[in-house]
């Protein structure tokens, strides 16, 4: 018999939160250190895995930056997207929007333009080879300045047609979502989508959600799940049809679980709730994964995940176009599988 494991595997679907510096798996980190004549305090596989010990955002931050730095040419970052992209359409995605840190490399010395090109060859090669499209949403570092974010802003406005959104992504603490008004404001009016990040049980979070849809005004949340505090907020939610980016592997590294109450609560209520893999390299799941995890956690149906499906379609940033047959797709494959 066929498991919903094997059901959320061949679903199409849309990932809409995916770090691609979050996809760096361990084989490819050393593949690029030799190349890049880097040294590495750890020497297998497993001792890299070692340093997963991960209690929180801020102690998986302190992981993850560090690990970046042997991204330094453009083919690097080329071949980053592409195998995430490969591993991406082997669990039935068919389109991505993925965050990129450039200021976690500039703030290095590795050029803008070193990074977004090479993102970029990774994401026409994937086209070519898969057929899975891919958008770049740059992601401003929130325990960065307002000033750099705005002057990151301003590096990108040559390569806005590579861009489709400004995201704002890193340590919620202490950075809250109206330090960036003004730059997301201005990303606005340079034709951005823009989303932002209100990460999971932060101090602040349900202001910062409040804030986020209030006066920022997004087109989109990345988690956001707090949400249900709010009962008000989530009608305004459910009211604009705001997509919710939720990541529960994730979710259960950086707290005790990974809120499948939340989650289904809001699903259940009509929100656009979304199932994505944020940081797979480090979490040990890709988007598939995520939708099985969350589908056996919760004893969720193949029509429950066709609806995350087609929510990811619905918020997602695609032509009505292929949005209408995306979701025709998700209809047909549950068709076949009952
Ligand atoms: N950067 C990479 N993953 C992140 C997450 N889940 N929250 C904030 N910043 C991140
Ligand atoms: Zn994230």
């Amino acid at each position: 018999m066929s498991t919903i494991r094997e059901f959320a595997m061949g679903l199409p679907k849309a990932e809409l939160h995916l770090h691609l510096e979050g996809t760096l798996e361990p084989e490819l980190k050393f593949e690029l250190a030799r190349r890049n004549g880097i040294e590495l305090p750890e020497r297998t596989v497993e001792e890299v895995v070692a340093t997963y010990d991960f209690t929180d955002l801020t102690s998986f931050l302190a992981v993850y930056y560090p690990a970046m730095r042997v991204l330094v040419t453009a083919d690097d970052f080329r071949d980053l997207a592409y195998a995430y992209l490969t591993k991406a359409a082997s669990q039935g995605v068919q389109h991505v929007e993925m965050f990129f840190d450039p200021q976690a490399h500039t703030s290095r010395g590795v050029p803008f333009h070193t990074v977004i090109s090479g993102y970029r060859r990774g994401i026409l090669d994937a086209r070519r080879e898969f057929g899975i499209s891919a958008e770049l949403i740059l992601c401003m570092l929130r325990d960065f300045s307002a000033e750099y974010a705005m002057a990151t802003l301003m590096e990108a406005l040559p390569y806005r047609d590579w861009i489709i959104g400004i995201g704002l992504d890193s340590d919620e603490r202490g950075n809250p979502p109206e330090k960036f008004a003004e730059v997301f404001a201005r990303a606005r009016t340079e034709g951005f989508l823009l989303t932002m990040h209100c990460d999971i049980d932060q101090v602040g979070s349900i202001d910062n959600i409040r804030t986020v849809l209030t006066q920022i005004e997004v087109d989109r949340i990345d988690h956001g799940t707090n949400i249900v505090e709010d009962p008000a907020l989530v009608d305004l939610a459910i009211e604009r049809g705001l997509g919710f980016t939720t990541c529960p592997i994730s979710n259960s590294f950086v707290t005790a679980q990974m809120k499948s109450a939340e989650i289904v609560d809001l699903l259940r209520r009509g929100a656009k709730i979304t199932v994505n893999s944020d940081d797979p390299a480090y979490f040990g799941g890709y988007v598939g994964d995520n939708y099985a995890a969350l589908a056996e956690q919760a004893d969720l149906t193949p029509a429950d995940l066709a609806q995350i499906a087609k929510n990811s379609f619905e918020v997602s940033w695609i032509s009505e176009r292929r949005r209408a047959d995306l979701i025709a797709s998700v209809d047909a494959y549950l068709t076949t599988w009952s």
